[in-house]
């Protein structure tokens, strides 16, 4: 990182905990949060500080920057992201607050910085793509430019797919590249694109949206299409058959892709968390198609082998979820804007090599993903309106929604200990 942008960064003074502490106090063990970490703004803040702040968070993939001078900004909570590739061709994360006032200094989603350069809307202070700024107009004699470069936060790119941090010092990526990286390898993402990108802004809070996520208990009543296709929507005792024959296939491709389990309270300390999981497909499901059929070339090392009829899914840190398929893979990644409102963006990989029209068709690739986001868009959003009520009481959690309680756990034992 370049020094003279690697300004410390400083976050507003945090609200007493009281609040936290009262809300902490009416927990009951294997039963839902209560309202107030769904809606009360102090909470919201401390959210912000440990789980947002202090974490890695994927923000896209080094296809959506593939020459000098291409950005695009993505927004978590009150901060906004210039990511670019360089002239140097390095890939910078830029916080999007001008040196001079304070504007946004890209206003853009994406684009490429045609001559290397930001300028700032307000007075036109000028930036090039490693945050330096270069021109900043009518300012006093002896004014020096070298100590007003944007702020940059640390950024890493694991088997093509960036992640940023704003904490400083950054959480150890090691269990991060030995369970997502070793498993994005074997798909050969770092060889991927991004073949198209879709943005569901849900009116909830980002815990709700996450929780969700984490269970397959509402697969079978609110995601019809993905319970048919998917084994994972059902019961442990009913997976494990299927997901045996899944590992003898992997066994007779030469596939080595094993579960690795670093995640949510069972990282190791100072390392950011992680893992990957398996599932098989329904038979006669080579892939998440509405038909059963391929949705593009093989991908990784499945490529000149066969489908494995199964799937595998990653996690990394509070709020980064990935799917990797054989032909394809999605990226989860889930941005608390405030206390009700979360974005969360799906972005869809194919091999580098494959061409739209010829070897894949988007709106085929997007089907599964699209249309089960958007059934989770409305059972959140509903969720939200249920637990917002007077009357609403945590109720317990099923055996099935073991992942949910471990992630609520993790997150408790962090607010325990502030
Ligand atoms: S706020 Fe950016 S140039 Fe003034
Ligand atoms: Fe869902």
């Amino acid at each position: 990182m370049n020094q003279p942008h690697a300004a410390i960064l400083n976050p507003p003074p945090l609200p007493g905990p009281e609040p936290l502490r009262a809300a902490l106090a009416t927990i009951r063990p294997g039963h839902a949060l209560p309202r107030a970490f769904y809606k009360d703004p102090a909470i919201f803040q401390y959210d912000m500080r440990h789980f947002v702040m202090a974490h890695w968070h994927c923000v896209g993939h080094s296809s959506m920057v593939a020459a000098a001078g291409d950005y695009f900004t993505v927004d978590i909570g009150s901060e906004s992201i210039i990511v670019v590739r360089g002239q140097d061709d390095r890939i910078r994360a830029l916080l999007n607050v001008c040196r001079h006032r304070g504007s946004r200094v890209c206003t853009q989603s994406q684009g490429n910085a045609k001559t290397g350069n930001f300028v700032c809307p307000y007075h036109a202070w000028t930036y090039d793509c490693s945050g330096r700024l270069t021109n900043a107009r009518l300012m006093a004699d002896g004014f020096d430019k070298t100590a007003y470069g944007l702020k940059e936060v640390a950024l890493r790119v694991c088997e093509g797919v960036i992640f940023i941090t704003f904490a400083q010092p950054p959480l150890d990526f090691e269990q991060v590249e030995s369970s997502f990286g070793r498993t994005a390898r074997t798909y050969g993402w770092a060889g991927a694109k991004v073949a198209a990108r879709r943005a569901y802004v849900v009116e909830a809070n980002w815990k709700l949206v996450i929780e969700n996520y984490q269970e397959c208990y509402h697969c079978g009543p609110a995601h019809r299409e993905y319970a048919r296709r998917h084994i994972f929507a059902r019961p442990q005792a009913q997976r494990e058959a299927p997901d045996r024959a899944m590992a003898e296939r992997d066994a007779a491709l030469g596939i080595e892709l094993a579960e690795v389990d670093f995640y949510a309270g069972d990282a190791a300390p100072g390392q950011e968390c992680a893992d990957c999981g398996r599932s098989s497909l329904v038979e006669g499901f080579r892939t998440g198609s509405r038909d059963g059929r391929a949705l593009a070339p093989l991908m990784g090392e499945f490529r000149g082998k066969d489908y494995d009829g199964g799937f595998s899914f990653l996690d990394v840190g509070p709020t980064s979820n990935f799917v990797a398929y054989p032909d394809h893979g999605v990226i989860y990644r889930t941005a608390p804007l405030t206390v009700d409102k979360t974005c969360f963006e799906v972005m869809w990989l194919v091999d580098g090599n494959a061409v739209e029209g010829r070897d894949y068709k988007v709106e085929e690739l997007l089907w599964m993903w699209d249309s089960t986001t958007g059934e989770d868009k409305k059972i959140v959003e509903v969720n939200q309106l249920g637990v917002n009520s007077a009357f609403f009481e945590p109720g317990p959690y099923t055996p099935m929604e073991e992942d949910t309680q471990r992630y609520v756990n993790w997150y408790l034992d962090v607010m325990r200990r502030i």
